[in-house]
């Protein structure tokens, strides 16, 4: 079966996303007004989310009066998704290889980060645009690479550096939150997949943890712990630092992320591809 390790990651990594939806939908605010604002779906649209997670655009297609499908490999987003925006429709799908046409034909793809974990992108967006209305608009954003995201490694590293061996470096085009940071890479799927029109632009937003009094840093933790490396390294050292030493580490991480307050608290700019293409009339 195609993607069984995203499969894996996110059936578990959903959860935390669903637990602290609040957070991450504050945090990546900007990155989903970006989405709609290049989709602008209204009446009339059918609107299609790949990599939906709980389903904030699709909140806010349907409040514009569009009709709303999501969908996700995770089984524990689309629960989520369910509770959380009763007026849209959601499946639990692999993007790359299921059938996405109910619903359809959709005249608005979207996601937000939604679309960078697949064993071989090319496929997905084939299968994304059978889906897709004649003259349909793809519309999505996807980070662009770590030397950009400082928010990536800064704190993450802390955690990752205790580990035994050492995870080795990823490898770029690895299905995961950088997989599309190379904007030719981008380009060479959406045109070998079909897509016409392809347009990539930089699009960058201040992330600021900081809210209500607090600095920010907790709230970042919380966010580290519940990525890719964050986990991976909390599975191994958790259990062998014992719950005094696993704490001790998170106040290492807590100091280094101090380390990075602007003007009393944690904030950074988020970099990103905001890209857009059609679907061939
Ligand atoms: C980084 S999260 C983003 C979630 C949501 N779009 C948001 O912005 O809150 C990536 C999402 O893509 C989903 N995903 C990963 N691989 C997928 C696939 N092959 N088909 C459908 N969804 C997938 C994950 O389950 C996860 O919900």
């Amino acid at each position: 079966m195609a993607n069984e390790q995203m499969r894996a990651y996110w059936a578990t990594g959903g959860k935390g996303w669903v637990e602290h939806r609040d957070l991450f939908d504050s945090e990546l605010a900007a990155f989903a007004d970006a989405v709609l604002a290049a989709a602008d779906p209204g009446p009339g649209d059918r609107v299609l989310d790949i990599g939906c997670g709980t389903g904030i655009l699709l909140a806010e297609a349907t409040a514009r009066g569009a009709s709303g499908t999501g969908v996700d490999i995770s089984p524990a987003m689309v629960e989520g998704a369910r509770t959380h925006v009763p007026a849209a429709t959601f499946a639990v799908a692999d993007a790359q290889t299921d059938d996405l046409s109910e619903g359809g034909p959709f005249t608005k793809i979207i996601s937000r980060f939604g679309v960078m974990f697949f064993d071989d992108p090319t496929a997905a967006f084939a299968n994304i645009r059978r889906a897709a209305a004649p003259g349909a608009d793809l519309v999505f954003v996807c980070w662009r690479g770590p030397d950009e995201n400082p928010m990536f490694t800064m704190g993450t590293s802390v955690l990752l550096d205790r580990m035994d061996p050492p995870p080795p470096p990823p490898d770029p085009t690895a299905p995961g939150p950088s997989a599309f940071a190379d904007r030719g890479r981008i380009e060479s799927i959406l045109t070998g997949s079909g897509w016409d029109d392809v347009a990539i632009e930089a699009f960058d937003a201040l992330c600021d943890y900081g809210s209500e009094g607090s600095d920010g840093v907790d709230e970042r933790l919380t966010m580290i712990l519940n990525t890719g490396g964050g986990r991976m390294a909390q599975d191994q050292l958790e259990p062998a630092l014992g719950a005094d030493g696993w704490a001790a580490l998170l106040d290492d991480v807590r100091t280094e992320l101090r380390r990075h307050l602007v003007d009393g608290t944690l904030q950074f700019d988020g970099a990103t591809w905001l890209v857009t293409a059609r679907n061939p009339a």
